[in-house]
């Protein structure tokens, strides 16, 4: 078979090299892809969002499995347009519908359906321009600190968290009035604020049955300590020390099995992933986020821990016989560290030449943010590698990883040395 994975990231990359593995696969397309997928794949100059070209590309390649990678295409409707299409309407397309992709296009969207199915999440309100006297009036309700968050897709960058109430007023001012992240918020969700550790659970689903995944956890901020601008995902490790059977079974129990059963319940068309974003608050967990589709950098420690074939996996989401699979799972520990352009999530230069790569052979590269010039692999985005290594320990696979960076270099490479250091 015939397979395109939509994507330019280190969770594309790691998409390619799973089914790249698989007899399943004949030829492999990534579109864009980056110098990483061109070590295994064809890389073809399309943007995942140009549902047209990617159909006569679908065509004339005999593609009949596509992969959607990040959420904009999603949420733009590209399972719809495969559906609704006579020539395109048979071939398997990973990622949820239109509607379904609401759960991460629209955050009212999402915390409406968690609150449908009782599932456990924060309490909030949302507010518009129209109401935002009575948005500041409900701020005065909470206690410090707030959250408020963009309705709509703003890159990650949508959630403000605020200690003071003045400041939280003049932020809801200012993402209402102003527009401070565009159209995205329009309509602003405002959260009660909830302390605890973070964690994420991801989740295939055929729309009917599921399979959870390994859980991992991500190291958002930019700075050592967890200080600093959030970025696309630093690091990542898997599976979560403190994700214990006890922990595992509430999640299971009270918030994946009710979001799945939520979306059949209401007819919602749901082939997928579904990474769920947790806190445990005390002894439970509790809500924070949906996306509609992996994490990056989660992805590069929690497809490489799954060992039963990708593709297969993928061909029982299209049949809905996802029960008939039993996962297997590689019992070590992954981890991954992320380097990134000195200067990112800010403004950072490209086109810096990567060397070292080939050194390394105890740990998986897999690139992000990178491109072939003349034959040399460079530089073009914050997020240029992510290293994945594995051990008993996730504290081990984290050194192994650091010591395989030091034989990497690239003009004002950055990455942060204090991974795992809350565990
Ligand atoms: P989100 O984009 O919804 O994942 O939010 C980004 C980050 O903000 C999360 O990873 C959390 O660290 C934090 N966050 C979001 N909602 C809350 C909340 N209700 N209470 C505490 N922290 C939150
Ligand atoms: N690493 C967080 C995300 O993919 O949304």
């Amino acid at each position: 078979m015939n397979i395109l994975v939509l994507g330019s990231g280190g969770r594309e990359h790691t998409f390619a090299y799973k089914i790249a593995q698989s007899d399943l696969c004949d030829s492999l397309f990534v579109a864009p892809g980056n110098a990483g997928t061109a070590t295994i794949a064809t890389n073809v100059p399309i943007a995942v969002t140009d549902f047209h070209t990617i159909k006569e590309l679908v065509i004339e390649k005999n593609i009949k499995m596509v992969v959607v990678g990040p959420e904009d295409p999603l949420v733009k409707g590209i399972s719809d347009f495969f559906k609704n299409d006579s020539e395109l309407k048979d071939i398997v397309v990973i990622g949820p519908s239109k509607e379904g992709a609401q759960l991460e296009g629209s955050k009212e969207y999402a915390k409406e359906f968690l609150f449908r199915h009782n599932i456990p999440t924060a309490a909030y309100q949302s507010f518009t321009t129209e109401t935002i006297e009575e948005g500041k009036k409900f701020l005065e309700t909470l206690t410090s600190p707030y959250v408020l968050k963009a309705d709509g897709l703003a890159a990650g960058k949508g959630v403000l968290i605020l200690q003071d109430i003045d400041e939280a007023k003049a932020e809801l001012e200012n993402m209402l009035t102003n527009k401070k992240f565009g159209a995205a918020s329009e309509k602003v969700v405002i959260e009660e604020f909830l302390d605890g550790i973070e964690l994420s659970v991801f989740v295939l689903t055929d729309g009917k049955n599921y399979l959870t995944l390994p859980t991992a956890k991500d190291y958002k901020r930019i700075g050592e300590g967890d200080t600093g601008l959030n970025t696309g995902g630093m690091g990542a490790i898997s599976p979560v020390p403190f994700a214990d059977h006890t922990l595992m079974t509430k999640i299971e129990e009270r918030i994946i099995k009710p979001t799945v059963e939520g979306l059949a319940k209401e007819n919602i068309d749901y082939k997928g992933f579904i990474f769920i974003g947790l806190i445990k608050v005390g002894d439970d967990p509790k809500v924070i986020e949906y996306n509609v589709r992996m994490g990056d950098p989660e992805t590069e420690v929690v497809l490489p821990r799954v060992k039963t074939d990708l593709v297969q996996l993928f061909q029982h989401v299209g049949n809905q016989s996802l029960s008939k699979i039993n996962l297997e799972l590689d019992q070590r520990s992954a981890a991954t560290i992320v380097t990134v352009s000195g200067g990112y999530p800010e403004t950072y230069e490209k086109g810096k030449e990567i060397t070292g790569i080939d050194t390394i052979i105890d740990s998986i590269v897999f690139h992000a943010g990178t491109s072939l010039e003349n034959g040399k692999v460079v530089t073009s985005g914050g997020r240029v590698l992510a290293i994945t290594s594995f051990d008993e320990d996730f504290r081990k696979a984290l050194k192994i990883s650091y010591q395989n960076i030091e034989k990497l270099n690239f003009d004002k490479m950055y990455y942060r040395k204090d991974l795992g250091f809350d565990l």
